[in-house]
């Protein structure tokens, strides 16, 4: 199993390109399965573990997908099946949103519950619940869920959270579905938005897509699309904080500071410089950060997949900085992998105080989720000595090529396979 490497305590400087954004790909491609039109995905970051599943599980359900660098082309071969296999779901819990499509499209779904993972429980039930208001039935069996419907109906479903994934299920399945499906209380990332582009290109009229109420006018039959996906928000995000933690210099290239308001704004009062215009923003950190506390929030607060590299951050900021986890229960695993290199942090719940220190000393330590991994790079990076990070496949899941960007970018960053 590959791990990192790092010699830590080298400030970053230079450019740094984002990818495309891997959590608004995984959507748009599997909403490839409305049509039986072509579709081309552009800016898609197709080397990412969590691509390739995605790929593979449209592959397992009848589709073709080519890929040619970053440009993902998608077409039909027949007819679809309407059953994702265990083997796919198990690695990548993205795979149930194969289930609004199917069900709104052949009236039958038959989809694995996808189970919790490291960071928390994750059930489903908001996704099923909107199903069942449009019309589903639904039983469970060996671990899976069956899903069924002659016809969904439109209708007025109103989230009891703002589930980034349940929105998205919900969105296409309204699309595939004659006449105005509204979900109120929807998610408001911005990965809501560029779905909704995606269903209007296919030919659904979608109106309020990033909002807290979305609605659709669905079709019975969509047409194909080609569309370019956004950059990826937490990919940059985690750059930023690489860098301010090492007291760098960073300019990123292809990148959207609308979609980073929270974090910029807590890192200018850490005490980054940060400027930014279209396609790219500029971060320059001089000094110690200064401690700021921050809470999880659904979009537009601040980012739970930004949560563990903020703390990394804080570790060494002046003073103590609470961090608050609102958005999953068990999202903490990385502060005793930072006590490893000598971090300061009490956790009690879902909240963190952080005393922050001069520096971190480099260990040997380990991954335990993408985001969780992308804060040990980050302590890693700013870290005196020599880092090793083992279970690099977590991070893999969600950082395209990251020890080519980040070695570019002055990071001593090696791979071991
Ligand atoms: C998406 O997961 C992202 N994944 C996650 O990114 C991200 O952390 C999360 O949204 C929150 O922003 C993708 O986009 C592929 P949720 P998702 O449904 O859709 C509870 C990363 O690091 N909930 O908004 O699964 C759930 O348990 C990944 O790239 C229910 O209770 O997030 C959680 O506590 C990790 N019932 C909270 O809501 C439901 O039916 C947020 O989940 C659905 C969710």
């Amino acid at each position: 199993m590959d791990r990192f490497i790092i010699d830590g305590g080298r400030r970053l400087k230079g450019a740094i390109k984002v990818s495309g954004s891997k959590n608004a790909a995984l959507p748009i491609l599997i909403a490839t399965l409305l049509t039986d039109e072509t579709c081309v995905v552009e800016n898609v970051p197709s080397t990412l573990r969590d691509l390739r599943t995605t790929f593979r599980l449209l592959e397992s359900l009848g589709k073709r997908v080519v890929v040619k660098g970053s440009t993902v082309r998608v077409l039909s071969t027949g007819s679809l099946k309407t059953q994702a296999p265990y083997e796919i779901v198990k690695q990548m819990r993205a795979s149930v949103l194969a289930a609004g499509p199917l069900l709104a499209r052949f009236g039958l779904v038959r989809v694995p519950i996808p189970g919790g993972c490291a960071i928390g429980l994750r059930p489903i039930d908001i996704h099923l619940k909107g199903f069942e208001i449009m019309g589903a039935r639904r039983i469970a069996d060996q671990g899976d869920i069956i899903l069924s419907a002659p016809r969904l109906r439109p209708a007025a479903i109103a989230l009891r959270f703002p589930s980034v994934g349940a929105t998205q299920n919900l969105m296409m399945a309204a699309a595939a579905t004659p006449g105005r499906t509204t979900i109120g209380n929807a998610a408001r990332e911005p990965e809501m938005g560029d779905l909704g582009k995606f269903l209007e290109q296919l030919g659904a009229k979608v109106h309020g897509a990033g909002t807290a109420k979305v609605t659709i006018e669905g079709k019975a039959k969509l047409g194909g699309a080609r569309h370019k996906v956004i950059p990826d928000r937490i990919e940059a995000g985690t750059f930023l904080l690489a860098c301010a933690a090492t007291r760098g210099r960073v300019k990123l290239v292809g990148a959207e500071a609308a979609h980073l308001g929270a974090v910029l704004s807590a890192l200018k009062k850490a005490g980054a410089k940060i400027r930014s215009g279209k396609g790219w923003i500029e971060l320059a950190m001089e000094r110690r950060p200064k401690a700021v506390s921050i809470v999880t929030k659904p979009y537009p607060g601040f980012p739970t997949d930004l949560q563990a590299p903020w703390m990394a951050l804080m570790t060494t900021c002046t003073g103590f900085a609470k961090v608050v986890e609102t958005v999953f229960e068990n999202r903490f695993l990385h502060a005793a992998e930072l006590g490893r290199m000598g971090a300061q942090i009490a956790v009690s719940g879902r909240a963190a105080v952080v005393a922050g220190q001069e520096r971190l000393s480099g260990a040997p330590i380990m991954a335990s989720d993408i985001r969780a991994g992308a804060a040990l790079l980050v302590a890693g990076l700013a870290a005196k000595g020599r880092t090793t990070i083992a279970r690099v496949y977590h991070i893999d899941r969600g950082y395209e090529e990251i020890e080519r960007k980040l070695s570019r970018a002055g990071a001593r960053l090696a791979r071991q396979k």
